[in-house]
């Protein structure tokens, strides 16, 4: 099993729209056997809260399925679990081994490091901008999904 954690600062916005749109993409690949997917925020202020609306309206719009997920904050424990832990800026990498107290180690990444943007997703809790996030998200595990299987 190849275990996939998305994690951003509240886990309402940006990692849960990433773990619902790549779980879509793995079940099109008939590959929910092998890959798990999960989703996680740094911060314990949304803990078992349903994603933001705006997140929630981008999913429906799109038919991509948002059942069963709650809020729940990042642990050290996920550091061992996960075989690969995507944060979506450079904050949440910052805050990801303030956490788990490892040094730099390459199963954590910026998930638009795996495209040729190289930066950071925009919160679209700040931006309000939910369908600039979404086509980032998607561009990213894409490409996140690509490597994956490159490496499985
Ligand atoms: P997210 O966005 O990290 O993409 O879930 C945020 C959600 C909530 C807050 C900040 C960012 N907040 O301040 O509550």
């Amino acid at each position: 099993m190849v275990k996939v954690l998305f994690v951003c600062l509240g886990n309402i916005c940006r990692s849960p729209m990433a773990e619902a749109i790549f779980r879509d993409l793995v079940k099109r690949e008939n590959l929910e056997e092998i890959i798990h997917v999960d989703s996680a925020g740094t911060s314990s202020w949304h803990v078992g809260a349903r994603p933001h609306k705006g997140t929630l309206k981008k999913l429906e719009e799109y038919q991509i399925s948002s059942e069963g997920m709650l809020g729940r904050q990042f642990t050290k424990e996920d550091f061992e679990k996960f075989d690969y832990i995507i944060a979506m800026d450079e904050m949440n990498i910052h805050d990801i081994y303030d956490i788990c107290g490892q040094p730099r180690h390459p199963k954590i990444m910026r998930l638009l490091e795996l495209t040729d943007k190289k930066t950071d997703v925009p919160d679209p809790y700040y931006t309000g901008d939910f369908q600039e996030t979404y086509n980032l998200v998607l561009e990213g595990c894409q490409a996140l999904l690509d490597k994956i299987k490159a490496e499985m």
